[in-house]
Parts: structure tokens; C-alpha cells; sequence
């Protein structure tokens, strides 16, 4: 039980894989929070999460809305007192398009949600930890938060912008019994996939040495493990979750 009785807030907790963290986290004996949008299929995850005889909350929230991030947070100390683990998992991708082509709303959106929504969750877990005396960030950022991902323009900006505020937290709260690192993967099977052009699919699966995408479920086995004391010592850094494709660039 390596979560036991700790706080866990995920963003995008219903879907992929902040739902199988959720899930993971439960497990583990977690106190788990289930943070994403009001129109989001969560009943399912709260059930799983719950047939592991832990407690559970849903809370809506838009993490491109600053007054909905207050909220939801606000929210889950009010019921649980504290907050030890925050998993800043939401995200889109986006269609493809070259940046010369690129419509201005589009990239706005995905900024707003995959960047500055990050920005707003981080600086309220922040300030909660900082009451309560520490706490544990992991932020979900990408392959594309480490090399360009070529036609996810917003997407690969905003995710090297999370390795940048991960670096940031680690920095500045290094004393104050804060840890913040980050996740890595390359294409996961989650619903966020049917988002981009289905005829790529072999083209991802041939992009690693493995011949295969990953699971939701193995990118939960890094979030445990950033979540919990088993990764005391890392601070600031990644897991890269990718089959080998980094290694033959
Ligand atoms: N699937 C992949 O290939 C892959 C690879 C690398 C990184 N990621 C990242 O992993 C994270 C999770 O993605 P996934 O693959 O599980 O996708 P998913 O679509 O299955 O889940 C994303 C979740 O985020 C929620 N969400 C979307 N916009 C939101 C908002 N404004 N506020 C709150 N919640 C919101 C959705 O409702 C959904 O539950 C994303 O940040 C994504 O960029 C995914």
C-alpha cells in the first residue's frame, strides 16, 4: 500500500490514463479524487475506484477556468482535510496542421487548456501544500514535451512548457517538502487517439522499436511511483514512456 490514506487529485481522472491512475491509486490505498468535466463519463472510474474499499469524490471542473480550478480544490480539502498528491493529467491534442496553417483560436485553445489551466491547478495545489507543510506534483507532459511532434503545434509548445514549470516547482519548493516531476509517454491507446487522423496509427506503431503503443496501465505504474516515497530522491525530472523511440533519434 503505498498511497495509504494519502489525497490524490487527478485532473482528467474519468478517461485513459488518469483514469487508470485513479484507479492504481485506489489500489494503493488512496483516498482518490476524481477532477475533470462536468461532462465527462466518471461514473465508471468512481465505481472501480470504490470496489477497492477507498474513498472517493468526482468534482467538475475546467482547468482553463481559473475559478473552477479554486473550486475543485477548495472542494477536496474542505471533504478530506488536506491534499498530499496532485496528478496534473488533463489535456487535448488538437487537430494537426503546419504552423503556417495554423488558426489562431486553435492554438488558443489548446494553450489554454494544456498550459495555462496546468499554470492554474499547480498554483493552487501549490498554495494548499504550502499550508499544510508539503505534497507531491506530477504533471503530465509528453514525448512532444521533449522534441517536436511534427503537425501538434499548441501541443508540442505547451507540453515543452510543462517540463518548464516542472523544473520551475522543483526549484523553488525544493526546501519546503515539495516534489514535482514529470510523465513522458509516447502514444498511449486512450480516447485521446481518435482526436488525431486514425490512418498514423501504424505510422506511431512503426515510430518505436517495440512495434507497439503503450497502455494506460503502464503509465499508472510511473504515476505510483512519482506519487509515492519510492521516488523520495527525484525531483524536477521525467519518465519517458516510450516502447525505445527516443533511442533511435
Ligand atoms: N494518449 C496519448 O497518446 C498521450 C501521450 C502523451 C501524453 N498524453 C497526455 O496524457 C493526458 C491524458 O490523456 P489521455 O490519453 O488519457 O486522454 P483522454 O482523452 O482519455 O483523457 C483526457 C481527460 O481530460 C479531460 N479533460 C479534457 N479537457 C479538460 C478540461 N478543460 N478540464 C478538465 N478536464 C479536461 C477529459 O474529459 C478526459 O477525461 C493528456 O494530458 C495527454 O496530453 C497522452
Amino acid at each position: 500500500m503505498k498511497l495509504k490514506n494519502k489525497v490524490v487529485f487527478i485532473t482528467g481522472g474519468a478517461s485513459g490514463i488518469g483514469k487508470a491512475s485513479a484507479i492504481a491509486a485506489a489500489k494503493e490505498g488512496a483516498t482518490v479524487v476524481i477532477a475533470d468535466l462536468a461532462s465527462s463519463k466518471y461514473e465508471e472510474t468512481l465505481v472501480e475506484i470504490e470496489f477497492n474499499k477507498v474513498q472517493s469524490l468526482f468534482v467538475p471542473i475546467d482547468v482553463a477556468n481559473v475559478e473552477s480550478v479554486k473550486k475543485a480544490i477548495q472542494t477536496t480539502v474542505e471533504k478530506f482535510g488536506r491534499l498530499d498528491v496532485a496528478f496534473n493529467n488533463a489535456g487535448i491534442a488538437g487537430s494537426y496542421s503546419d504552423i503556417h496553417d495554423l488558426e489562431e483560436e486553435q492554438w488558443q485553445h489548446i494553450i489554454d487548456v494544456n498550459l495555462t489551466g496546468q499554470f492554474y491547478c499547480i498554483k493552487y495545489e501549490l498554495q494548499q501544500f504550502l499550508k499544510q507543510g508539503g505534497g507531491i506534483i506530477v504533471n503530465m507532459a509528453s514525448i512532444a514535451g521533449l522534441k517536436a511532434e511534427n503537425g501538434l503545434i499548441p501541443y508540442t509548445a505547451a507540453k515543452h512548457g510543462m517540463m518548464g514549470l516542472t523544473k520551475n516547482i522543483a526549484v523553488q519548493y525544493g526546501t519546503q517538502n515539495i516534489r514535482a516531476n514529470a510523465i513522458c509517454p509516447y502514444y498511449i491507446e486512450t480516447p485521446l487517439l481518435n482526436d488525431l487522423p486514425a490512418e498514423l496509427h501504424s505510422q506511431w506503431v512503426n515510430g518505436t522499436p517495440m512495434k507497439r503503443l503503450g497502455e494506460a496501465e503502464e503509465v499508472a505504474k510511473a504515476f505510483i511511483y512519482l506519487a509515492s516515497d519510492d521516488s523520495s530522491y527525484c525531483n524536477g525530472t521525467h519518465i519517458l514512456l516510450d516502447g525505445g523511440a527516443l533511442a533511435r533519434i
